[in-house]
């Protein structure tokens, strides 16, 4: 490490001799941060404002600022702009350009700041754009997802436990159960921006500044609910990324779910749905093949994100107050979640109202497996026989339509007397498919009624956002 070379760094007061060339490399991070680079410039001009209203600058040199800071943003935007590693990142290449532009005046602007005020709130205004633009996407994901089940609270399969066949169910139910999880983690990602939504700047460094500021100014001016309450928490506080990570990792968890689903109920073994061949590709060996990539690539996605999750909560354990440049580490991995979060809400959002399911296989399925055998042992019940004697009663029935290669619909009455006298012919009303959905009639069942009422309840909430 002696390859040193002399640049001039906007620290480079103190330091006899330039950055070791690799040094420079390793604690560089304009490469990944310069995205942050219209939030950095958002909170300088802020910051620029307050700071006349002060009289720390006069309106001269605001007047300077601003349109400074305007042709940075419009180099950058245009790609114009020479991103430097020498000065380490997005801050500090912004700050030396607006200088070059507007002459000493530029120096003034980090006048009560620091770089560790500015990256939190930069980071925040950063995040708080992406949590917006993901709970767009998330409530149309929502909204295809309720309109789907609206339209099929009487479409029968087989609902499972262990993967086995165990009771019938409306496919517009089983939609809907999908929308609770998302609706929870609307819930999550919102609470996550109401914590977020505090201001940092006028912390400085660490412990607050000697110029007159006006924090409440900055925070109004960059959308911030007010600004935070302690410098030192200020600076190092990055619990608002592990939450918005925390909520990423649960979404796309349940995404995977939805996935493995779409993924099962896709193959030729169950075939339960249509997937349009836009979301899948083939194979370049096997001709039959169509593939269902998008929900296998959601599925796999999600170890990205659990591992970004681990990632930032081991960042910041056990570090000391304030800041320290360990935080610098927690760009890439909240940004790649953001990336990963809304590709994948997109990808599902115009995947999910285009499925279609195969009405006819998946009654069919639902027909098989004895899924309506619940419904002969409250039949039984509702007779008057103990539940665990109803349960060995249609145990021995299920046993003899496995022998036989029968349902217990597809049993005559004399059949089914074998093993209760307590059947009558009444019994069929509750071994059909229909008769046992609609049964369950209650609030959170799956009756057609039920189902109904529970599409419309979700729309209204999604709607009131
Ligand atoms: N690039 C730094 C980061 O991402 C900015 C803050 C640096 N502050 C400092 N005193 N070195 O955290």
């Amino acid at each position: 490490m002696s390859d040193t070379q002399d640049t001039s760094k906007l620290w480079g007061g103190r330091f006899s001799e330039g950055t070791d060339s690799f040094v420079q490399r390793f604690t560089a991070s304009v490469d990944f941060d310069q995205r942050m680079a219209a939030q950095d410039i958002q909170g300088s001009l802020a910051h620029a404002r307050m700071l006349t209203n002060t009289g720390v600058l006069n309106a001269e040199e605001l007047a300077d600022i601003e349109r400074g800071l305007a042709q940075v943003a419009d180099e950058i935007a245009s790609g114009e702009f020479q991103w430097s590693i020498e000065l380490e990142d997005v801050h500090m290449n912004i700050e030396a350009r607006l200088t070059q532009l507007i002459g000493s005046t530029g120096k003034k602007l980090h006048t009560g700041r620091s770089r560790n005020d500015q990256v939190a709130t930069d980071i925040r205004l950063y995040l708080r754009a992406g949590i917006d633009r993901a709970a767009t996407e998330l409530t149309r994901l929502q909204q295809g997802v309720i309109a789907l089940a609206a339209d099929n609270t009487d479409t029968v399969m087989p609902g499972f436990t262990h993967l086995q066949t165990a009771q019938p169910v409306s496919f517009g139910h089983h939609l809907l159960a999908w929308n609770e999880m998302l609706e929870r983690d609307y819930g999550r990602l919102q609470d996550c921006r109401t914590r977020l939504n505090q201001c940092p700047l006028g912390a400085a460094a660490l412990a607050g500044t000697t110029f007159p500021i006006d924090r409440v100014q900055t925070a109004n001016e960059l959308g911030f609910d007010r600004p935070t309450e302690n410098s030192l928490d200020s600076v190092s506080d990055r619990d608002f990324g592990i939450e918005f990570v925390s909520f990423a990792a649960l979404l796309m968890t349940h995404l995977s779910r939805i996935s493995e689903e779409l993924v099962l109920w896709t193959s030729a073994q169950f075939n339960f749905i249509e997937l349009p061949d836009r979301f899948c590709t083939g194979s370049s060996i096997m001709p039959q093949k169509k593939n269902p990539d998008v929900p296998e690539l959601v599925r796999g996605k999600t170890g990205r994100v659990n591992g970004h999750l681990v990632s930032l909560l081991t960042l910041m354990k056990s570090q000391p107050l304030a800041y320290n440049k360990d935080n610098q580490e927690d760009k890439e991995p909240l940004f790649d979640t953001l990336d990963t979060v809304l590709d994948s809400l997109r990808a599902f959002a115009d995947m999910l109202p285009a499925i279609r399911p195969r009405k006819d296989i998946m009654r069919e399925a639902a027909l098989r497996g004895f899924s309506t055998a619940t419904d002969l042992a409250d039949y039984l019940v509702r007779r008057g026989m103990p539940f665990r004697d109803a349960h060995e009663v249609v145990g021995k029935a299920v046993a003899h339509g496995v022998a036989e290669g029968l349902d217990l619909a597809e049993m005559d009455l004399a059949t089914l007397q074998q093993f209760s006298t307590t059947i009558e012919a009444d019994v069929f009303d509750v071994l059909t498919l229909e008769g046992s959905i609609a049964a369950r009639d209650h609030l959170g069942g799956t009756a057609p009624a039920q189902v109904a009422a529970a599409a419309q309840r979700a729309a209204a909430r999604v709607d009131a956002r």
